[in-house]
């Protein structure tokens, strides 16, 4: 039996205020007309005579917790309660009647009127025996209409917290989350530890990176750069769902439940509070603010294609983001917004950006590389719209204003210049298709003397370290590195696919050959998945890449792969380089040990035959 009529006209009472505290209904935009979610239908569909709520005991928490964007006095938790594994056929609440449409079956859904009610609770201690204090603790409601998702907060600054979720009226819960706060802006914060992840792409491999830095348990917080979820489908033993290509609303939603299933990706959602950023994939491939590069926005590719303007994948990409992630919305009038920065005390700043789909100019998109060869220098380019450029300089001198000690940019792509090879090939589709938009940030830090920066990137499934460089611009000594403005960390994939083939030659003739071109650069190793940490100290910041051997199985293998300094006012990678040693790929002022392999021409088998050590 369910619960009466005159149990869900009683909840109906409370309702208002507990449907408005679960932010999900604010996903993407309250504000923007025809993508707010109607609460007052929804309210008026969950009162409805004949509905019935449903017993705990058809309900799940079927994907875990997570927490994210810490505050000092918030933090937002995140769950998943619902009747099925599924997500909801539903595609967009109409606005005026109860029917959902769904582009898949171009039907009409009715939404399921049956509105679930969550407790939650946030504790000091983990012990679940119900004796631990209760620090805050709120109720919320969740129906089809947001996927079952749950969003609450409500917390105090730099203090390790846990939390629960409760079916309304019952003992079933969700698992014990944990997470942590941020400091106050003008605390005195001896150190803090991010572990940053980049492409995460479920049918190519297991997430063994997330698992390792969760059981680790040896940063605060994680940062994702993007490429958290993929769009495209793939067959095997991860094969995907759905199992084509996403487009509609529910497509996304499906990818990103799927993915929550993941127990690697689960753990450390549940161990440690996550600030991310989206790039291309949680969307399409090489994106940009009109199109991706297997969608135009054409009247022939809207016929002939899936019949999704790029607009309304747009749209659905954003709505199960925000969904299905815990993070806030920046600017509710702005759906689209995702940059947006964290205060972390004196220590450091956190700002990070949106390259991708806020508001880039055209993106290299397979066919078009010739024409962004030419425009690649056109002052007009951007990759982030002027209203995310001049907040980001603003940040950028506001954060040098108020004496925070480190600038960590988190950003999706390399910004460093990287000649791919000796004709002086550079990328279309990173900072290198944006010079302008690169030389004007470098001009703003140097102008304004604002040090101390640390640019982090994803995006490329390789580790590149770099000093940061102003290359005929401004004078920069390689062996010294003087004259760079700060370093640049971009880390490998999760579990994207790096350089093909084994460690040698193919990935470490490739490592050498991008060391010896590039003068500012000085590591790179693109063989090992995994991910890095960085440790933020007032005297220095320093950063531990680990490479994970290999994601065709689960496991917890993992190799220390090279570690780098920055010590505070020298605005560049400390020397000796990494102490001079590094376990792969290649290391300028250093020595690495390479794998050294041969092929057995009629199997094609690789064979390990020895190592040896290459200094270059
Ligand atoms: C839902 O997912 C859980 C966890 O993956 C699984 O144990 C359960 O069998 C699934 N339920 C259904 C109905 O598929
Ligand atoms: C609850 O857990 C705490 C901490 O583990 C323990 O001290 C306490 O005795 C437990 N209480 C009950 C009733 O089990
Ligand atoms: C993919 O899923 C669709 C819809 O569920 C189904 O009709 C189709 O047969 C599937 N294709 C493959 C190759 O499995
Ligand atoms: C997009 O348009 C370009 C230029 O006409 C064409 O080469 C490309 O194949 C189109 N892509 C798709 C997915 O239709
Ligand atoms: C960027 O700066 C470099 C170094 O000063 C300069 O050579 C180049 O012309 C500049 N390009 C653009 C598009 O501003
Ligand atoms: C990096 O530093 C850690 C901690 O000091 C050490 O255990 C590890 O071996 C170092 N890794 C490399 C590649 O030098
Ligand atoms: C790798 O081992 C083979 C066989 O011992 C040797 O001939 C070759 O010189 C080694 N490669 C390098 C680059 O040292």
């Amino acid at each position: 039996m369910r619960f009466s009529l005159a149990y869900v006209t009683l909840l109906a009472a409370t309702a208002a205020a507990s449907f408005e505290g679960n932010l999900n209904y604010e996903s993407p935009s309250r504000r923007h007309a025809g993508l707010g979610i109607d609460v007052p239908l929804v309210q008026r569909r969950s009162w409805k005579r004949g509905n019935v709520a449903y017993k705990p005991e058809e309900l799940s928490f079927t994907h875990g917790v997570a927490s994210g964007d810490p505050w000092p006095e918030s933090v937002i938790l995140w769950t998943r309660i619902a009747p099925s594994n599924g997500s909801d056929a539903s595609e967009v609440t109409v606005k005026g009647t109860s029917a959902l449409y769904n582009h898949e079956t171009e039907k009409y859904v009715k939404a399921d009127p049956n509105p679930i009610c969550l407790d939650w609770k946030v504790f000091k201690s983990k012990c679940g025996n119900g004796t631990q204090e209760v620090i805050t603790s709120g109720k919320a409601y969740t129906t089809s209409d947001i996927d079952y998702t749950v969003e609450a907060k409500g917390l105090k600054p730099l203090t390790k917290y846990y939390y629960q979720f409760t079916v309304c009226g019952s003992n079933k819960k969700s698992p014990m989350g944990r997470t942590k706060t941020a400091p106050n802006k003008d605390d005195d914060v001896s150190r803090l530890s991010f572990a940053v992840f980049s492409c995460s792409n479920f049918p190519n491999g297991y997430f063994n990176a997330y698992g390792n830095a969760a059981r680790k348990d040896k940063h605060d917080y994680v940062i994702h750069l993007g490429d958290y979820i993929y769009e495209t489908g793939k067959k095997g033993e991860r094969a995907t769902m759905p199992n084509g290509t996403i487009f509609t609303l529910h497509d996304y939603r499906t990818r990103h439940g799927q993915y929550r299933t993941d127990p690697d990706l689960q753990l450390l959602s549940k161990t440690h509070p996550w600030i991310t950023t989206w790039d291309d994939h949680e969307f399409a491939n090489n994106g940009y603010r009109d199109g991706f590069s297997a969608l135009n926005n054409t009247e022939d590719s809207f016929l002939k294609g899936p019949k999704v303007t790029v607009d309304t994948r747009k749209v659905n990409a954003v709505r199960a983001y925000f969904e299905w992630m815990p993070i806030r919305q920046a600017d509710l009038d702005d759906g689209l917004r995702i940059w947006r920065s964290f205060q972390m005390g004196k220590l450091l700043d956190l700002i990070v950006l949106d390259t991708r789909n806020y508001d880039r100019s055209i993106t290299s998109l397979g066919w078009n590389d010739h024409y962004i060869d030419l425009i690649r220098d056109d002052p007009a380019r951007t990759l982030m719209g002027s209203r995310q450029e001049n907040w980001f300089y603003k940040s950028l001198s506001e954060s040098k204003d108020r004496g925070a000690a480190w600038r960590l940019v988190g950003n999706q792509i390399i910004f460093s210049r990287i000649f791919s090879n000796d004709k002086g090939a550079l990328s279309g589709d990173n900072w290198n298709g944006y010079i302008a938009n690169r030389n004007r940030t470098l001009q703003h830090l140097y102008d304004n003397k604002i040090g101390n920066n640390i640019f982090l990137a994803g995006d490329s499934h390789q580790n590149w370290v770099s000093d940061l460089a102003w290359l005929g611009s401004r004078e920069y000594d390689m062996a010294s590195g003087k004259g760079a403005i700060g370093v640049e960390f971009a880390g490998t994939a999760v579990s994207s696919s790096g350089r093909a083939g084994p460690i040698e030659p193919a990935a470490g003739d490739y490592a050498r050959g991008m060391i010896k071109r590039n003068e500012e650069m000085m590591w790179q190793e693109g063989y090992y998945r995994g991910y890095f940490q960085l440790d933020v100290t007032p005297k220095e910041v320093t950063a531990q890449f680990f490479g994970c051997p290999s994601v065709a199985t689960r496991n917890g293998w993992e190799i220390p792969l090279a570690n780098f300094t920055v010590v505070s006012g020298e605005d560049h990678l400390h020397r000796p380089i990494a102490g001079g040693r590094a376990e792969s790929g290649a290391l300028r002022f250093g020595e690495v040990k390479h794998t050294n392999l041969t092929r057995n021409t009629e199997t094609g088998e690789w064979k390990v035959i020895g190592f040896e050590k290459m200094f270059i």
